[in-house]
């Protein structure tokens, strides 16, 4: 594990951008798997900077995300497909038909599943995988609960969920109850994970998931036993680590 304490939410940003940057030099044709929430809106600025001076191209780029509610439609403002195409696809110089997104609207949710699944296997896994973390250190939407689901699912969102994702809604009761999510066995399959956090309402879950017991009561927990993963968090979010020694990473 690799982990990057920058000074505030900005240089987080650029540091994680620049991560990514490199894995498209290196690979033009890579294949990222991307996150949505608040935390990443900085990383896709710098990229979409670099990108319109000419420092990297998306043209042969694919992008699987992690995943979507169930029942808003692309359009729809608090979808995630929305959220990528205004902060992120809109911007660069990707092939619309590169970008994948789980379809929120899909009648059959489980064949959708399945289909999802397929796809990240026929693209042969993402190369580079950006996470954000949940307060309650789930990843994608894969919430705590007892175990760790391997594939793409329909996840029920806990209470705790809904509640922090309400403040992108007019109220609680609009935010949808569930969602399709990439499962834990496609997010460590990714060759390398990059994991981004800011702010001290972070500090529990990164704690947790860079030194807590590996458990799925935080889904983040995994990513201890992956290979390749770096944590690029601001101070606010390592107080916790740095309270608890910080040498335990
Ligand atoms: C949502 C997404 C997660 C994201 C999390 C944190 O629940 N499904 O992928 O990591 O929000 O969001 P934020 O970065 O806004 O704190």
């Amino acid at each position: 594990m690799k982990l990057y304490r920058e000074k505030n939410y900005e240089a987080m940003s650029r540091r994680a951008a620049n991560l990514m940057a490199a894995e498209i030099i290196k690979k033009p044709n890579c294949v990222l798997g991307l996150a949505t929430g608040s935390t990443p809106v900085g990383v896709y600025r710098e990229l979409v900077k670099k990108n319109r001076e000419g420092d990297i191209s998306f043209k042969e780029v694919e992008t699987v995300n992690l995943d979507e509610y169930r029942g808003l439609s692309a359009d729809h403002e608090q979808s995630y497909r929305y959220f990528m195409q205004t902060n992120f696809f809109d911007w660069i110089n990707i092939r619309p038909e590169k970008t994948h997104v789980p379809d929120g609207l899909a009648s059959d949710a489980e064949a959708e599943c399945a289909s999802y699944d397929a796809l990240i296997a026929s693209l042969g896994g993402a190369d580079l995988q950006l996470l954000g973390l949940g307060r309650n250190g789930h990843i994608g939407f894969n919430e705590p609960g007892p175990s760790f689901i391997k594939e793409t699912h329909v996840v029920r969102l806990t209470q705790n969920t809904i509640d922090v994702n309400a403040r992108f809604f007019a109220s609680a009761d609009e935010v949808p109850r569930e969602a399709i999510t990439m499962g834990i066995g496609s997010i460590m399959a990714a060759r390398r994970l990059l994991v981004v956090a800011s702010g001290e309402e972070k500090a529990d879950a990164v704690y947790q998931a860079i030194c807590g017991p590996i458990t799925p009561e935080c889904q983040a927990s995994i990513l201890q036993l992956h290979h390749d993963v770096v944590f690029v968090c601001d101070e606010a979010a390592l107080t916790k680590v740095y309270e608890a020694g910080g040498s335990l990473c």
